[in-house]
């Protein structure tokens, strides 16, 4: 949520800042900025929409320079609006602050400030930062002590970039619990809320701390504690390719994240199953004879995490046999759980910077349970505030809707039962062998799947005037129903609810009517008559029924006005299956309706305010 990115070198600065907020304008696209030393003042350029506005607007009036910092919004407080977008000054414009974060108290040093005189533009959290550092610095302070000062002043989560006029050789940062990373090149430092920005110019990079703060100058870095105390920086070697986070002749991210989830399997076999039977999961570093004394778990997650956590409940009640809950984050956070003292939370994110969930983290640890989390940024935070983590392996997901990140934590969460369920000996070798030859085929079935693709892309014409839509499953298949309302809703602006199979009578069929699709999830299972009966009862009432069954299946197919079937798998691993055609017609109604799939409204991709 916002994207910061700063530059001190010897490259033109304004294309440096453009690159580099293009790489992060899927953590917000309400309004983009620039502030840069030009002839040794400060130049702020900032428009409001998509990176595209704000490269316009350079185009009339150019900026020259080599340092300074940009940014990228997703609106918090305030609308998006050009006076909203960042950077925001003091009243002299001799400090420029970029801002990613929420400060909770604004609006309290907002009235201390204007009692002394501070006139405010914006109705912004953020335009009380130059201003308090302006006030340190007319009562003298250095700019290191008028840092100092206001870190213990303010409140919330937040990170920084700043210039200070009268140090134009540099840009300052600092964070408090937001992601802010530092990348070296040759006499040029970079700095970015996200690693996307670093790819292409920093051989190594250094991952900021929380209450860590410093500044850069293209041949210097300095980094401190809030007390004052130098830190020494440690960087590392910046190992993604570029291709990673390159569409590679896709339309859109989302769909060539979609078309990458078989090969991302083929990567997670490999590495986790050794290409035999041993499962292993080397960065996990929690002793065995914890996990194997655990006796009840709590998965904690928000939004399509948590929808995979829903499942991963069903995978740890019946592999391990431990009773586990699976909790949206932001309710875990204020319910105070009931908890004894073998129990262990389980965090997953994809970003691993999503604050609903890392609060979460930290209301686990005050209650002094272990916390272990699934996530997808290894150099995450969340990954970092826990005890042990396990690398989801699905590469960077840069589409808003989050679609290959949720196959790769639901493969995780699978094999990660079946590992602790083989620490306990609750699982026989048999078993075992049978369910992860199964798994082996999962990449060629996805691979059937998406090359169906036309199938669904035809069927979406006939639902670019769809108003609502219901999405129907049972048990492991009710999470992803789940999903695949999500999926539409973020992306289409269709409205639509996911309910499991069995509810559907006990309220949410006053909603079929022949405008209404209703999208079954009958695959063969034991609770397949059920769900034919839910798929007669909305037939009866004239809903369009839109089928995703298993190859063959000609009961369910006759009462279908669409239906995709799926190669046969057990029903504990059909989700990894099923949701693909859900993302796939998600993702091509969106461009039927015109809609850019990889910028919803409204929405960023990493959420790092709660
Ligand atoms: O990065 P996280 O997995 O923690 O993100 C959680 C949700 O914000 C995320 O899944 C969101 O719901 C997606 N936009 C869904 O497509």
């Amino acid at each position: 949520m916002c994207g910061i990115v700063g530059y001190a070198g010897n490259k033109n600065v304004e294309s440096v800042l453009l690159v580099g907020l293009i790489c992060l304008e899927y953590r917000g696209y309400d309004s983009a900025g620039i502030a840069v030393f030009d002839k040794g003042d400060i130049e702020i350029r900032k428009e409001k929409g998509k990176i595209k506005a704000l490269e316009n607007l350079l185009k009339e009036k150019p900026v020259d320079g080599h340092i300074g910092i940009g940014h990228t919004r997703w609106a918090t407080h305030g609308e998006p609006s050009q006076i909203n977008a960042h950077p925001h000054t003091d009243s002299k414009t001799s400090i420029a602050v970029v801002h990613n974060g929420i400060i909770e108290n604004y609006q309290k040093l907002k009235f201390q400030l204007q009692s002394k005189g501070h006139v405010f533009h914006s109705s912004t959290d953020t335009e009380v930062i130059p201003h308090l550092l302006a006030e340190e610095l007319k009562a003298g302070k250095s700019i290191k002590d008028a840092f100092l000062n206001i870190f213990s002043k303010i409140e919330g989560k937040w990170a920084i970039s700043v210039l200070f006029e009268r140090e134009p050789d540099r840009v300052y940062f600092a964070q408090d619990g937001a992601p802010l990373l530092i990348g070296k090149g040759k006499n040029e430092y970079y700095l970015s809320s996200a690693i996307e920005a670093l790819i292409r110019n920093s051989a190594e990079v250094c991952y900021t701390k929380n209450k860590e703060w410093g500044y850069f100058t293209k041949n210097e870095l300095a980094i401190f504690d809030f007390q004052g105390n130098p830190i020494v920086p440690e960087f590392k070697k910046q190992e993604l390719k570029w291709t990673e986070i390159d569409k590679t002749g896709y339309p859109h991210y989302m769909i060539k994240e979609i078309f990458e989830q078989p090969s991302i399997f083929r990567k997670i076999i490999e590495k986790r199953m050794n290409g035999g039977y041993e499962l292993n999961f080397p960065e996990f570093t929690l002793p065995k004879e914890i996990l194997s004394r655990v006796t009840r778990l709590i998965i904690q997650a928000a939004g399509t995490s948590l929808h995979a956590g829903m499942i991963g409940k069903h995978y740890l009640e019946q592999f391990p046999k431990i009773q586990t809950d699976s909790e949206m984050s932001s309710e875990f956070v204020y319910r105070n759980p009931v908890v004894e003292g073998d129990t262990m939370i389980i965090a997953i994110s994809q970003s691993g910077e999503t604050a609903d969930t890392l609060a979460g983290i930290y209301e686990a640890k005050a209650k002094f349970l272990k916390v272990i989390s699934l996530v997808n940024n290894v150099n995450s935070t969340i990954a970092r505030e826990s005890d042990a983590f396990i690398d989801m392996l699905a590469g960077p997901e840069i589409g808003v809707a989050s679609t290959k990140a949720f196959t790769a934590q639901l493969m995780h969460l699978f094999l990660f039962s079946l590992y602790v369920a083989s620490l306990k000996w609750m699982i026989p070798e048999e078993e075992l062998k049978a369910l992860l030859d199964e798994v082996k085929l999962l990449p060629s079935k996805m691979d059937a799947i998406l090359n169906k693709a036309s199938i669904i892309e035809k069927w979406s014409k006939d639902f670019v005037d769809t108003k609502d839509f219901v999405f129907l499953g049972r048990t492991y298949n009710h999470p992803v129903a789940l999903e695949g309302a999500l999926k539409l809703k973020e992306i289409s602006y269709i409205h639509a609810s996911g309910y499991a199979g069995g509810e559907l009578k006990h309220g949410p069929i006053a909603l079929i009517t022949s405008e209404v699709p209703v999208v079954c999830i009958a695959i063969d299972s034991e609770i397949y008559p059920k769900m034919v009966s839910n798929i007669e009862e909305i037939k009866a009432r004239h809903g369009k029924i839109i089928s995703i069954v298993n190859e063959g299946d000609e009961q369910v197919k006759a009462l279908s006005d669409y239906c995709f079937e799926i190669p046969k798998c057990s029903e504990v691993l059909s989700p990894l299956l099923t949701v693909i055609p859900l993302q796939l017609l998600s993702y091509y109604v969106a461009v039927a309706r015109d809609y850019d799939p990889d910028k919803p409204r409204n929405l960023a991709k990493s959420v790092t305010v709660e």
